[in-house]
């Protein structure tokens, strides 16, 4: 019998990842791909409907309200998504025997550590973003015994709006980039994370709770960004200079470095986050 997975926010980078590496190429899984019209997680009717026609063994949420800078105006549209659409899932979830792998952030913590955030490391969140996907980590541990909370760092992909797109497209607008050297964390490639959701549902792992997921290594956004121009070998030299001021309207924490040691105790591949951003880029230039 095929595991059957079901993904929501099918539309989004993680999930197209997903899409694109796993849909045609599992035989013994099965992905269900529904986008935010087809299943809107903050639709308590809908997703019951939904439930209710089919059976799940898992269920993937990559739907989220991920815009940082609009969440502080209104911070209520990132908790109804982040944290009541999550309730929703998890209720569903709960009804129906399919165990939920939710994605989280390393903007749960506030970023005064010195050393990479471990899973039992006090959460602070400093913006509305970091607060709404906080709560909703805290309704999925009051509701579900059988649950898997990934916190991810910096994601980019092939796919959607992620700071290598950005940074490529700027480049070869040939514009002056300045960017920050405030805040330190890690890229982390959605492919990558992407292996690591199969993994666990390959492997039926049942040691569920909490689990942090990047790329190895640690870097500023400046330093990010340069090792994304030294791609551009032959034309249009990058002209990227250092600011340490960056004003957003979301606080940021200044480090975000995530302790991925349990995650890598199971999961064995883990790569230097250049490597993963060179593939990348290679791909997209
Ligand atoms: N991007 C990062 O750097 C980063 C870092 C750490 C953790 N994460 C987490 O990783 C996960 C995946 O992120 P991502 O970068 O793939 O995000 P993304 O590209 O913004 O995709 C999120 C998707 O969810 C959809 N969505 C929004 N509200 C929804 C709703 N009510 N019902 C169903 N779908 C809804 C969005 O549709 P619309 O665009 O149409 O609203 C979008 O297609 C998220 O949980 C995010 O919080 C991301």
């Amino acid at each position: 019998m095929k595991i059957r997975i079901l993904v929501t926010g099918s539309e989004g980078q993680l999930a197209k990842t997903l899409n694109d590496l796993y849909f045609d190429n599992t035989d013994d899984l099965e992905f269900v791909f529904v986008s935010k019209i087809d299943l809107n997680i903050t639709t308590e009717d809908q997703v019951s409907c939904f439930f209710n026609k089919h059976q799940f063994d898992y269920c993937v949420n990559c739907a989220a309200y991920t815009n940082v800078e609009q969440s502080e105006l209104q911070p209520e549209l990132a908790h109804k998504v982040n944290a009541e659409g999550v309730r929703v899932l998890a209720e569903v979830c709960k009804n129906h025997n399919t165990i939920l792998i939710h994605i989280s952030t390393d903007y749960v913590f506030d970023g005064t550590s010195k050393k990479p955030y471990t899973e039992e490391d006090k959460t602070n969140p400093i913006n509305e973003y970091g607060k709404s996907k906080l709560a909703g980590e805290l309704i999925i541990k009051e509701l579900l015994d059988d649950f898997f909370i990934i916190r991810t760092s910096w994601l980019y992909s092939r796919f959607g709006h992620n700071f290598v797109k950005t940074i490529i497209k700027k480049i070869q607008e040939n514009s002056e980039l300045k960017i920050t050297t405030a805040q330190i964390g890690t890229p982390t490639s959605c492919d990558e994370l992407s292996q690591f959701i199969v993994f666990l549902i390959k492997t039926s792992s049942k040691s569920f709770g909490v689990y942090h997921f990047s790329s190895l290594g640690q870097t500023t956004w400046y330093d990010y960004a340069l090792e994304i121009s030294k791609q551009f070998k032959s034309y249009n030299k990058p002209k990227i200079s250092p600011t340490e001021t960056f004003v957003t309207k979301a606080k940021r924490p200044d480090y975000s470095v995530l302790n991925t040691n349990k995650s890598n105790q199971i999961f064995k591949k883990s790569y230097y986050w250049k490597d993963q951003v060179n593939q990348t880029v290679k791909s997209l230039i």
